[in-house]
Formats: C-alpha cells, structure tokens, sequence
C-alpha cells in the first residue's frame, strides 16, 4: 500500500523568514514518526507567503492522515510559542491511496467520497475535497476495505448459495399435494391482510398457528430451561448499526416515523384537510413527521443482545437461555411473497442463547433433540437439516463467508408436496439454527465474569411451521398425526358469511 497526502498549511502570518527553521522542524518531526514507520517521508514542497506545501508519503502503516494530524499539533506547539504564528487552515489538495487487490475486478467499482481507479489488481483510490475532520475519523480505512468487499462480492454474485446436508428424515406420505394458503383463503379461514404480504387469520388458521407457538415452547423451551422476555416491537438505528442490518438489509426494512411534534395548532390544517376532503393530506403529513430513526422488528435478537449492552454477567446466570414471542417481524419482500410462508409480517419465536463455547455446543445438540422430536414425533414431516450461509452474514449484506461446524447457521427445511417433485423442488426454510461466535458479545461489549462469552439464537417461524405441516398433513384434523392431534383436533367453528 502507498498513501500520498498532499496538503497546504494556511498560517496567520508570513513563514517565509522562518522557512530554515520550519524546515529543520518538520524533518525533526519526521525522525519521530521513522520511529513508528520506517516508510513515513514528509516533503517540503513550497513555501510560500503564510503558505506551506507538504507531501506526506508512506507505505501504510502509519498512515499520513493520522502523521498530518499529530504534525498540525506539533507545528502549533513549536511556532506558536517562539513566533505566535498559528495554522489557520488545512486544506486537502489529494489523497492518493494505492493498494493491491486479491483478485481482479470484474466491473466498475464506485465508493463515495473518492474516484476508484483499477489497473488489473492494483486499485488506487483518489480523494478530493476532504477536510480534517473527515481524515480524523475511521473512513479512510473503511473505503479500503469497501473496495476490497466489493471486488471480493463481484465473484460471489450469481454463485449457487453454500448448502451442505447434515441429516435427512425418511421419505413420508403426504395426505395431498395442494397449497395450505390457497385451500385456507378458499375456506375462509385466512384473509389477505389489508396491506401487501400481511394476512388476517381467523380463529381456524389462528388456532393452528397459536398451537405451533405452544408445542414449540411446551416441547422445546421450556423443557430447556428458556425463560420468557418481551422486548420492543420497535428497533433503533443504533442497534442495527451494531448488528450490520442497516448495511446489510435496508431495502427491506420497515421505516418508522415519529410525529415531529403533538402541538394540536400544528396539526390543525392536517386535520382540516382531512375532515373536508376524507383523504389523507400527504404533503400536509410530510410537514408534521421526523425523518427515521428506527424500523419494525426485522429479527427479535439485537434487542435481547441491546439488553445486554455494556453489562456483565454473572457465571451463575450462564448460560443465558432467553426467548421472546411478542415482537413481529416485518420485512419488505419485494418480488418473493408467496401464502403464508413468504409474507412482509410474520410471528415468530425466537430463543437467543449467550454462554461458553462449550455450553453453546452443548445446547445446540439438546435444541436440534428436541426439534427433532417435535418434527418427527409430533409433525411426522418429511424434513432435513442443512449448513447454509450464516444469516448474519445474508443480514450484513455479505456472501463470502460459509458456516462451519462451531459457527454458522443449520436451516431446517420441510418438502412441500404441492412445489413439485421431492428432488427438484424447492425446499421450505422453515426455522433456522445459529451459533454466531463472539459476534454480538463485541459488538454489544457484553462480559462475563472469567470466561469468554459466545451467542446464538434459533428462529422459530410459526407460518412456516403451519405450512409446512400443512402442505404434508392437509388441513382435515382427522387425517392429522396423533403427536399433532394431542395439541389440536377441533378446530373452532369460525364464522359464516352470507
Ligand atoms: N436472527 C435470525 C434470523 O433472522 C434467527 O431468527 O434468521
Ligand atoms: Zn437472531
């Protein structure tokens, strides 16, 4: 890596007259930072009036932004006390940074605040109209490493998506080969919502989706010793700037809004407006809401991880085994809405579990036990258990990485009859199952006491859940197994339309 700073010093007086002795200063300076980095050179290039013209060069490790900020000190130190001059400006005039690329890229790649240049796998990026303040914060090395991630994804795109079985279920018979949402919707038993990707449910398809939230924590939490939080439906930008949602998924999250303001007199013409014309004034609206500053629920664990900011915990209370059933989760699906089992709201369980490596490793074969027993005793599904990509990886925008066998993310998936033939079609995801390392006990800086903290969590989704029974079982209680029919075997009677 080469860094070449070129800057112009603005002084409050003439410097000309003391150019011997700024000289021997900055080359002074200079020996001190050899000291850190053998590569750092600092240049004179002009001095001129009250204007001094530098070249900071070095090979990367100390980096001439970080060189240029202690020399401003420095130089104010030195010059103020002998010749009360001080710098009144510094003005940026480039920053060129060349680096080597793993691989070549194979289209354009842009980044803001610099133009990026490529020569095979040399990229140099060029930065103008910078200021202090913007070299005094982290970004330059974030846009390095920006360029690198890009390229890198360039030869990710298209790729087919890491995927490797763990363990497979028998072949079963299914009772029918139709699709749940669609059968359901003719019976009056769900209703599309009233916005896209949202359902109603009726006390039918409510009574089957209330009854998966009870099986899993009758026969999964709680013989695990989960305990039961209730956290906000409402996420804060901060917590997903931790996590990497913002990065990673902003396209699909759900904004939210808060009124700018309660004063009545302001919303005074909103009402007005709304009362004669009987619609909803949007201009009128704009004027009285806040710019974002949070989202709807996307996953319900940064918040359990928020709650843990800053805090230590106790070796009596690991492992921490937590779950909540409360917040709903939105995400914006685009172009994939399908039913019930790919919808823009949707409920889900999800346990979130901070321990040792150890105890983690152990807990993950106790939960896959008792989701087993569930899926094969209770459901009777045909099903199989997968490594996939790590959904905090998919979460922070990124592709590259692959599970492992300590860390990563096991997605359940259920065959869905009415997709096809069993090989070719595709599989639902219908829970997942992560270790994620220390991941979000350093982003969160979450403690314990002596030993070193680990996290995962599991998402149990009950639409999924209900469909992927559904689509194998049918939706005739009679015909359900008899593991299912302990939880239910009438349905409500619901209600009739004329
Ligand atoms: N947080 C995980 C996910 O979003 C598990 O719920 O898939
Ligand atoms: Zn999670």
């Amino acid at each position: 890596m080469i860094f070449d700073l070129k800057v112009i010093f603005t002084f409050s007086n003439e410097i000309f007259l003391i150019k011997n002795e700024l000289q021997s200063s900055i080359s002074n300076f200079n020996e001190t930072l050899l000291e850190k980095d053998k590569s750092v050179k600092i240049d004179i290039k002009d001095i001129n009036k009250n204007l001094l013209s530098i070249d900071i060069i070095s090979e990367g490790i100390f980096r001439p932004h970080n060189a240029l900020l202690q020399m401003k000190n420095f130089l104010s130190k030195e010059l103020g006390k002998k010749h009360h001059l001080g710098i009144r400006e510094i003005t940026i005039e480039s920053y060129t940074i060349d680096f080597d690329l793993e691989k070549k890229p194979i289209k354009k790649i842009n980044i803001p605040f610099a133009d990026v240049k490529i020569n095979e796998k040399q990229a140099t990026i060029i930065l103008k109209n910078v200021d202090e303040e913007f070299l005094r914060r982290n970004y330059i090395d974030r846009m390095i490493s920006l360029v690198k991630e890009k390229v890198e994804n360039q030869y990710y795109e298209g790729k087919e998506e890491f995927w490797k079985l763990i363990w497979k279920s028998n072949e079963k018979k299914h009772t029918w080969s139709n699709d749940p949402t669609e059968e359901m919707t003719k019976l009056g038993w769900l209703k599309q919502g009233p916005t896209k990707g949202k359902w109603f449910y009726r006390p039918q398809a409510a009574t089957i989706l209330k009854t998966m939230e009870i099986i899993a924590i009758e026969e999964v939490l709680k013989p695990l010793g989960f305990e039961e939080i209730i956290e906000s439906n409402i996420v804060p930008f901060n917590v997903w700037l931790k996590t990497g949602h913002l990065e990673g998924m902003p396209g699909e999250i759900y904004y939210v809004t808060e009124p700018a303001t309660r004063d009545v007199e302001k919303w005074e013409r909103f009402i007005d407006l709304t009362k004669i014309t009987k619609d909803v004034p949007l201009d009128e609206l704009q004027k009285n809401v806040s710019l974002p500053t949070a989202g709807i629920c996307y996953a319900q664990c940064p918040l359990i991880y928020w709650s843990f900011k800053g805090k230590t915990i106790s070796e009596e209370s690991l492992p921490v085994l937590l779950y909540d059933k409360t917040a709903v989760s939105g995400r914006y699906e685009s172009g994939g809405r399908h039913g019930i089992e790919r919808v823009d709201e949707f409920h889900r369980i999800e346990p979130v579990y901070i321990g040792t490596k150890e105890q983690l490793f152990t807990l993950r074969e106790k939960m896959i036990e008792r989701y087993k027993h569930v899926f094969n005793d209770i459901f009777d599904l045909e099903w199989r258990m997968a490594w996939v990509t790590p959904w905090y990886m998919q979460q922070a925008g990124k592709i590259s990485d692959n599970s492992t066998q300590e860390t990563g993310t096991i997605d359940f998936e259920a065959y869905m009859p009415y997709r096809g033939d069993r090989a070719k079609s595709e599989w639902l995801e219908f829970q997942n199952l992560s270790i994620l390392g220390d991941k979000y006990i350093k982003a969160f800086n979450i403690k314990a006491q002596k030993t070193e903290l680990w996290s995962g969590c599991s998402g149990i989704g009950l639409e999924r859940w209900t469909t992927a029974f559904l689509a194998q079982k049918g939706i005739n209680p009679d015909k359900w197994p008899e593991g299912f029919r302990k939880y239910l075997k009438n349905l409500p009677k619901g209600l009739k339309f004329l």
